[in-house]
């Protein structure tokens, strides 16, 4: 499903990632392991359009991902879930799931129900402010999103 090839990865004169290479195929979950700071959030960071790439080449279903934006990569299928959860706290629950329909046509702009039987929590509290759930419930809200 994804594929990607010899990706490098730089943060000013700094290279962070060289050469990395990732195979997620479907129906599989595919983990990314290494000590802190070793660039696993530059290399989603990098596969979700969030930060620019060096070198190498990405492809999702055989379709080149050529340095995508955030929002081509959403578009293209693409969920990133931020390390920080980076919700908006002072909007509603159901206001931050929304947020998430940005990349979607106006006909897919219902939250689906099967986002509220994984996460039903959030269901009990789609008005509550994002800010004011715990940070497991904000981190199934990142996820939901
Ligand atoms: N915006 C940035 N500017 C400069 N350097 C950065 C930036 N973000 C990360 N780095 C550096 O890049 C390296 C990789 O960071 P990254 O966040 O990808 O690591 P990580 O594997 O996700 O670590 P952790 O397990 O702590 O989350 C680190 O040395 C970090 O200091
Ligand atoms: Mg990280």
């Amino acid at each position: 499903m994804l594929h990607v090839e010899n990706l490098t990865l730089k943060y000013g004169q700094s290279q962070i990632l060289h050469s990395v290479n990732l195979n997620a195929a479907v129906g599989e979950v595919t983990t990314i392991m290494g000590t802190n700071g070793v660039g696993k959030t530059s290399l989603l960071k990098a596969i979700g359009g969030r930060h620019p790439y060096a070198g190498g080449t990405m492809t999702l279903d055989g379709a080149d991902l050529m340095h995508p934006t955030p929002f081509a990569a959403a578009r293209a299928g693409i969920a990133y879930v931020p390390q920080g959860r980076e919700i908006f706290p002072m909007m509603s629950v159901r206001e931050n799931l929304q947020t998430g329909f940005a990349c979607l046509p106006k006909s897919d702009h219902t939250i689906p129900d099967h986002i509220f039987d994984l996460f039903p929590v959030l269901n009990d509290m789609i008005e509550r402010r994002g800010g004011d759930l715990s940070g497991g419930q904000q981190q199934q809200l990142a996820i939901a999103r």
